[in-house]
């Protein structure tokens, strides 16, 4: 069966539904039976800081960015319990899989979720003030339950971000994957193809990436322009690794 055509998207299952136990709700609410989408891959996540500063990239700079960063890193709802601090990554896919789990989960802010669409998802979520050392109120903190992507593109670019083409199976993968021909190390922020001490190997020969990846790298490599940054790519193959940049 050709995967031509079949519509993937990204659910994060945030630190506060974990904390909360609301995982088998949320499985059930995106279930093929509620949504006609079937799991393409799963994974449990402990969020390093590169991690969660590209997935919100478009939102640096923002007033409630570092909060953002902290509260999916899990850092807002289990300080100091580093096993706790964990998200569920998974990929749905099947017919409008983006615009079916975006209506499931509504709108981005539980109190306007409560207010219009009393019952989904965001709904069950809860805003809570930001304050600084005086006490005032300087911002507010979204915590939403889920994330999910909004448009295919951002599916991609997200899905590609969170999930190695390994991590899927080939009969449900619809972005290109690639052998890489030669070896990747990442050491102090730069890019290198031989192995120096304190190195980390991005890819061995004979490795499979997405295409896109190994694209970008060798640009990278040639002092090109892009169309990512080299910590974007090297954010996902470490995703899970001891020592992550964090
Ligand atoms: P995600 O599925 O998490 O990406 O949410 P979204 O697509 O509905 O919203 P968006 O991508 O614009 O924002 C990402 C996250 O940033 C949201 O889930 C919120 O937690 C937070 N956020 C977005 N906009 C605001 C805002 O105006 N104020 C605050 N305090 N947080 C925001
Ligand atoms: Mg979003």
């Amino acid at each position: 069966m050709s995967n031509k055509g079949v519509d993937q998207t990204l659910v994060l299952i945030k630190p506060d539904a974990l904390k909360n136990s609301l995982t088998g709700y949320l499985l059930s609410q995106f279930s093929e039976f509620h949504t006609g989408l079937r799991f393409a891959g799963t994974k449990v996540v402990h969020v390093s800081r590169m991690l969660a500063e590209e997935h919100y990239t478009e939102h640096r700079g923002k007033t409630f960015y570092p909060a953002l960063i902290e509260y999916i890193m899990g850092l807002a709802h289990f300080p100091g319990e580093p096993h706790r601090q964990r998200v569920i990554a998974i990929v749905y896919q099947g017919p409008d899989a983006v615009e079916k789990v975006r209506e499931t989960s509504g709108p981005t802010n539980p109190h306007v979720a409560r207010e219009k669409k009393p019952g989904c998802i965001r709904s069950l979520g809860t805003v809570v003030p930001l304050t600084n050392e005086e006490g005032e109120v300087i911002g507010q903190r979204m915590d939403n339950l889920i994330h999910a992507s909004a448009t295919p593109q951002e599916a991609e670019r997200e899905i590609k971000l969170w999930f190695k083409p390994n991590d899927i199976p080939p009969c449900l993968r619809i972005y290109a994957p690639q052998q890489s021909q030669e070896p990747f190390y990442y050491n102090n922020g730069g890019l290198s193809t031989t192995y120096e001490p304190g190195s980390t190997c991005l890819f061995a020969p004979g490795d499979t990436a997405w295409e896109s990846d190994l694209h970008a790298l060798h640009l990278i490599q040639l002092g090109l322009p892009a169309p990512c940054t080299l910590q974007t790519v090297v954010a996902k193959y470490l995703v899970n690794e001891a020592g992550e940049g964090s």
